[in-house]
């Protein structure tokens, strides 16, 4: 049978109706739902308060993503906006759903005719600047084209000194308002998301890595954790030091004390920050050619990922075969080990 699109438009419709089904379901419902499931917070990314949480429904309510942004794109004009590129980790926490009737916020935003918000709680930390930002924008930002949104605030007539944000309006913006102008709940909901949105920093190995020559082979730091899987390189390292290349440092150490920080000690890394290792057909690959290559040059090649540092000045060939081979026998991992003459040889392959 062959379709005849010119004669029938049934086949035609159907045709379209099946190609746009198909193509929504790969190009958008697929690596949506790849992002929410695989993705976890990163080691000091903070959980949204009950309050911040509200504060955040408010923030959407009044439209506030319609020039709001909150993603740091990877060009240089996105610097000014945080310390690094937005990664899904970082929307871990607004990923649940509103509410029954509201999907979870879209907070990425597309227009910039406000600033990127990702790390406004840093850049404005001072919660009075926020609340009369937010009554009048004008007063702090003359120029500005915010709206203002004077409905977050009332008027007492004697606002309790104690229990009321009072806003020290100027006096052109008051409009002849004689009270105090208090802030109400909901503004004071929404000042705490905003002065929470700070960016989680990535570890970096700069920032943990202790000394190296602590790590030196002759002086290992002893391992303290139970956890020394069976079969980890330092016990096979040392069962088969005379086996033609077996390295002699301490894969669980170096490993602990640099790679575990992102990694995770469990070898699982922080889904939507850090890939696995455990499982990883990298690390599993009988082949060590890009496994070696990884952790002397570092890495860049999954889409939303961050970067993995080179380590090729850090470790000498016999510290990276013994990391290696610890991840390559470790957490269920069963691969072939390697030998330091592996690693030497594709050091001598790179500059
Ligand atoms: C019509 C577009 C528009 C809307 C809607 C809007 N803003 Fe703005 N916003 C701006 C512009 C333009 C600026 C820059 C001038 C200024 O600071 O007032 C700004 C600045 C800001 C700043 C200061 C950021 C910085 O780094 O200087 C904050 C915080 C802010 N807006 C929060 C909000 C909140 C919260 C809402 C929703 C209640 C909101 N904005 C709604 C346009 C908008
Ligand atoms: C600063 C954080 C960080 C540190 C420290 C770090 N890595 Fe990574 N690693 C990453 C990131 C991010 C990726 C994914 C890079 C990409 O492809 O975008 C990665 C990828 C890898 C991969 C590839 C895994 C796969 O299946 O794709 C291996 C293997 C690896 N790292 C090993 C190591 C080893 C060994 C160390 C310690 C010497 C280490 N990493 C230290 C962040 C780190």
């Amino acid at each position: 049978m062959f379709f005849n699109f010119h004669k029938n438009h049934k086949e035609l419709l159907l045709t379209i109706f099946v190609m746009y089904a198909m193509l929504s379901i790969f190009i958008a419902v697929v690596p949506a739902i790849d992002v929410q499931e695989n993705n976890g917070p990163l080691p000091n990314e903070k959980d949204m308060t009950e309050q911040e949480r509200h504060g955040l429904a408010i923030f959407i309510e009044n439209g506030c993503v319609a020039c709001h942004t909150q993603q740091v794109r990877d060009i240089a004009m996105d610097k000014m906006w945080g310390g690094r590129p937005s990664i899904p980790a970082d929307y871990f926490y607004s990923k649940e759903r509103m509410n029954v009737w509201q999907q979870s916020p879209s907070l990425l935003g597309s227009e910039r005719t406000g600033p990127d918000l990702t790390n406004v709680g840093e850049r404005l930390n001072s919660p009075q600047w926020q609340y009369l930002h937010l009554y009048n924008p004008r007063a702090l930002v003359p120029q500005s084209i915010m709206p203002a949104f004077p409905f977050l605030f009332k008027i007492k007539a004697k606002a309790d000194s104690v229990r009321d944000v009072i806003l020290a309006v100027p006096d052109n913006f008051r409009r002849g308002i004689k009270g105090d102008i208090v802030a109400t709940q909901d503004a004071k909901d929404l000042v705490a998301y905003l002065l929470s949105l700070k960016q989680a920093s990535i570890p970096t190995p700069d920032q943990f890595l202790p000394n190296p020559t602590s790590l030196m082979k002759k002086e290992q730091p002893s391992v303290t954790s139970a956890s020394a899987s069976p079969g980890s390189s330092s016990d096979s390292s040392a069962a088969m030091a005379s086996a033609g290349g077996a390295p002699k440092s301490n894969g669980q150490a170096l490993f602990t004390s640099t790679c575990s920080l992102c990694h995770q000690a469990s070898g699982e890394g922080i889904k939507g920050a850090f890939p696995a290792l455990k499982g990883s057909t990298i690390v599993n690959d009988a082949d060590p050619t890009l496994h070696i290559k990884i952790i002397l040059e570092g890495y860049d090649a999954i889409p939303g990922y961050g970067v993995m540092p080179p380590f090729k000045d850090k470790f000498d060939d016999d510290q990276v075969a013994a990391i290696i081979n610890y991840e390559r026998t470790s957490w269920g991992n069963n691969a072939k080990t390697i030998t330091v003459d592996d690693v030497k040889k594709i050091r001598a392959t790179i500059k």
